[in-house]
């Protein structure tokens, strides 16, 4: 393929990608979106493979790797659970830093190509930022990744002086960054780049071993952005265009999407990067031996009440969380809500930004189900309307509905925002124990008078409450 049909390629590609987001901004046309990268991902690596860049000594290499990369891949998609989602991303992203970092030292040892003056610091400048950029994406993803799995405890590591400790990182990467711009040689260079990968590396882990509560979800996009410019750096440093672009687009779409995640949580965007916002000065959560539960009766009811509950109401609004992921209980909460609305019942959805384990989760799997998008409303679209609602069903939910949030400034959670669903006039709670959510803290809805708890697997109570309804 020669240079001008590579370079073709790429923008069909580009154009694809920028389709792709378009599309995937929205779950009716999500399908097309992920059609739409797909294709261009496939013209891009075949551009790439059969571009004027790659020699026919490479092509073995390119199909090892290729193979090797498509083995996992396909075990990967066949055996991680929707549940895990999250977890593999984050896995994904620290592969993009880590590639970024391979690429920056691969670069700055090759002497194949030689620069000379402005372009020569424009090169390693490109080399320095790539990598410490790289560096961080792959600790923190890495860091992420054990606490999204359960392997790292959640509990936020506060080190004393955190922010100081940042700060002097920071000068002494700049302090390197200097010295590296004017070594004379590859060997006087090493060191001042090994420095800073060390504490590009150690700034990625406590940035993240410093979050807590239930504040992961912007870590997380921040991340994914992260890891877009990580790509685009290596896109600079071995002057691939669409590599810079789709990692700019990335880095962009990911950084916009932290801001969202940040405005929904009602945090600070710059706090997340310093790191270590959520946590400050909140009380530990009972679940650790800290605060003493809240204080009020528990108030068990079965699915046959659940279901006249649902029978007798007007307005019925159904709030989705994790819990229903994992029970896979979606189908089920549809055919209720297609029965009720049979029955002249008013169902709608209230989705929270940060329900489930990743952007979206709740709307993804209601789409699975076939839940109509008109019936799903964001939180801000529906929190006024819980006091003239008849029932709330809390659907495996837990941090998303938890009023300590508001009423509790000593709280991990305060000031994020929650569906306000204790106003509604009767609201039940399905889950299988009084255990608490992800932010491990208790939730005082679970003792109010007007809340029932519906205990069990969501998917096995869901069943239950759908042939009483059909009874
Ligand atoms: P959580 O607060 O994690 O609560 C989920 C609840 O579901 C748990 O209390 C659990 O209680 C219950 N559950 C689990 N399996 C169940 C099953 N089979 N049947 C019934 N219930 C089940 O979830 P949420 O309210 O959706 O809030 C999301 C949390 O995750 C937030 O703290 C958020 O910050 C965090 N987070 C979100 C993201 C994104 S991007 N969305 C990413 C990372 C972290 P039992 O064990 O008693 O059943």
């Amino acid at each position: 393929m020669n240079a001008s049909l590579a370079t073709v390629s790429y923008i069909g590609s580009t154009i694809l990608f920028i389709l792709s987001l378009g599309g995937l901004s929205n779950p009716e046309t999500a399908r097309r979106g992920n059609l739409f990268g797909i294709i261009g991902m496939a013209i891009a690596v075949l551009a790439t493979v059969f571009g004027p860049r790659v020699t026919a000594a490479g092509y073995p290499w390119i199909v090892a790797a290729l193979l090797v990369g498509a083995s996992v891949g396909l075990l990967a998609a066949k055996k991680v659970q929707m549940t895990q989602m999250p977890e593999l991303v984050a896995l994904m992203h620290s592969l993009v830093g880590l590639a970024a970092c391979l690429v920056g030292f691969a670069s700055y040892v090759d002497t194949s190509v030689v620069f000379e003056g402005a372009e020569h610091s424009i090169h390693v400048m490109e080399i320095y930022i790539g990598i410490l950029i790289g560096a961080i994406t792959f600790s923190g993803s890495i860091i992420a990744f054990g606490k999204l799995s359960g392997k790292i405890g959640g509990k936020p590591l506060l080190l004393p002086a955190r922010h100081w400790i940042n700060l002097v990182g920071l000068l002494v990467v700049i302090y390197f960054g200097h010295a590296f711009l004017h070594a004379q040689s590859i060997q006087a260079g090493m060191t001042p780049l090994i420095v800073m990968t060390v504490i590009a590396l150690l700034f990625g882990i406590h940035m993240v071993m410093a979050i807590g509560g239930a504040d992961m979800p912007v870590v997380v996009s921040m991340l994914n952005s992260y890891s877009g410019w990580a790509a685009a750096a290596t896109g600079f440093m071995l002057s691939n265009d669409l590599l810079i672009v789709v990692g700019a687009l990335v880095g962009s779409s990911g950084a916009i999407l932290s801001y969202i995640m940040c405005r929904a949580m009602n945090r600070n965007f710059l706090s997340v990067i310093a790191g270590g916002f959520g946590s400050g000065g909140g009380a530990a959560p009972a679940a650790q031996g800290g605060a003493a539960p809240p204080a009020g009766e528990v108030s068990p009811i079965g699915a046959a009440e659940t279901a006249e509950l649902l029978r007798d109401a007007k307005n019925v609004i159904i709030v989705p969380g994790y819990g229903m992921a994992v029970a896979q209980a979606q189908h089920t909460v549809f055919e209720i809500t297609r029965l009720l609305r049979e029955k002249g019942v008013n169902v709608r959805f209230g989705i929270h930004p940060v329900a489930g384990r990743m952007p979206g989760h709740m709307n993804v799997l209601l789409a699975e189900a076939k839940v109509p998008y008109d019936i799903v409303l964001e939180m801000d679209e529906i929190n006024e309307d819980f006091p003239e609602t008849d029932v709330t069903m809390v659907i495996g939910a837990n941090d998303i509905v938890n009023p300590a949030a508001q009423d509790d400034p000593a709280s991990p959670i305060a000031g994020m925002p929650v569906l306000e669903v204790w106003k509604a006039r009767t609201s039940v709670v399905m889950k299988r124990s009084m255990a608490s959510g992800y932010a491990g803290v208790d939730n005082p809805l679970f003792y109010k008078d007007n809340n029932r708890m519906l205990f069990g697997d969501a998917k096995k109570m869901l069943d239950e409450v759908l042939a009483a309804l059909k009874s």
